[in-house]
């Protein structure tokens, strides 16, 4: 049937003219500014190589077969666990099929009625909806404000019972603008005012704290009651792990809805994040160190571009520079694409409306010259 309720037709016909449809294109062969595979890894043949050898003498078949607490729960899921908690410094890590299923996962089951969120106003959807599935009170603090975080925790310990437990959540790399919390201070005070604190790791995962995270960076494991890791970003597979105690695993296994009520990862999903963990651990230090000075690169000659003004301060591969308008941010684009890079428009809904952004994420396999041609680039078309 081609028709479309009404409804539905309307809501299309909106974004159509707010110029902020969205639509799926196939990967070209521009340069790439805008994967989310800063190591390269999703292209690594090595990687490739040891994901196929894990397979053959571990677990040689296609699929999962079931959930895992049915019959999806191959052994490779006992080494990669086994080796996450090792490698990120966390007494137990459980494996999700995707970041956004253990972040609903988390969020839907862990905080109870009776409890409060305070996340980030800035924080990814699926944190946001994970919230909304469950139970818990939640509020936003303004992003990485400290002063404003410390204000709603001592309003709410205020007002509410000894029994409620307050949970707080932020990302350690934001997704959307690059930047960073203080997650020294954000802990500190967290431990002062008897809160758990929950990092959302994603696009900090394989390159801080030496192939670790940004928390391992600062030596702040035993101070979070959760930590998010994925492998769809450095990592360069598909999956995500929720790091924390053996309590707190043994708890999501029996009440993470995401998790109890889906077919697990295949086995090649699993051999190819294991594998890619293994290279990162013995031959990942170069590669890192590569993206580290192609960031400083990136941001030096933004400097000498005169065109740091335009971008949102950041250490990580997340480099944005504000384009206000959707059609504005999309022509500049597209211009960039036509000159050969790929380089992705972020629109209002997905920021708020005046805080449209061209995205540059920056890779290790990116050069030096690619790198000075598209700021170039953009310093024509500012
Ligand atoms: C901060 C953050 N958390 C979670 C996710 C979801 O991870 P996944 O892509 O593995 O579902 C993303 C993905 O974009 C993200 O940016």
């Amino acid at each position: 049937m081609e028709k479309l309720p009404k409804k539905l037709q309307s809501k299309i016909d909106q974004r159509k003219a707010e110029n902020a449809l969205r639509a799926l294109t196939f990967k070209g062969e521009l340069v790439d500014f805008s994967s989310n595979d800063y190591l390269g890894f999703a292209r690594s043949e090595d990687i490739s190589k040891r994901a196929s050898y894990l397979i053959k003498e571990v677990t040689p078949i296609n699929g999962a077969t079931g959930s895992r607490l049915l019959t999806g729960n191959h052994k490779l899921y006992g080494q990669l666990e086994d080796f996450l908690t090792e490698h990120y410094g966390s007494e137990s890590a459980l494996v999700f099929n995707s970041g956004y299923d253990a972040n609903i996962g988390f969020f839907s089951s862990v905080p109870q009625r009776g409890d409060v969120v305070l996340y980030d106003e800035l924080a990814h959807a699926s944190i946001r909806d994970g919230i909304q599935m469950g139970h818990a009170k939640s509020f936003k603090f303004s992003h990485n404000d400290i002063d404003h975080l410390k204000e709603r925790i001592l309003s709410l310990r205020a007002q509410s019972s000894n029994e409620s437990e307050i949970y707080v959540v932020t990302e350690s790399v934001f997704s959307m603008d690059g930047d960073s919390p203080n997650l020294e201070s954000m802990a500190m005070l967290c431990r002062e005012q008897n809160c758990f604190l929950v990092v959302d790791e994603a696009h900090a995962t394989g390159i801080f704290g030496q192939g670790r995270d940004m928390v391992s960076q600062l030596g702040l494991q035993k101070e979070v009651f959760a930590r998010l890791i994925t492998f769809g970003k450095a990592i360069g597979c598909h999956g995500a792990a929720v790091l924390g105690s053996p309590s707190l695993k043994e708890y999501l296994i029996n009440f993470s809805r995401s998790f109890i009520y889906t077919t697990a990862l295949s086995p090649h999903s699993l051999a190819t994040v294991l594998a890619a963990h293994q290279y990162l651990k013995e031959q990942g230090e170069p590669v890192i160190q590569t993206l580290q000075e192609n960031i400083g690169f990136f941001k030096s000659e933004a400097t000498r571009l005169q065109l740091s003004e335009k971008f949102i301060q950041s250490n990580s591969a997340i480099h944005c520079a504000l384009v206000i308008g959707n059609s504005n941010v999309k022509y500049m684009a597209q211009q960039l694409q036509s000159h050969g890079f790929d380089v992705k428009p972020i629109l209002s809904p997905t920021v708020k409306e005046g805080e449209e952004r061209l995205r540059f994420c920056l890779h290790a396999f990116n050069s030096k010259e690619e790198i000075s041609r598209v700021l170039s680039l953009l310093k024509n078309l500012m």
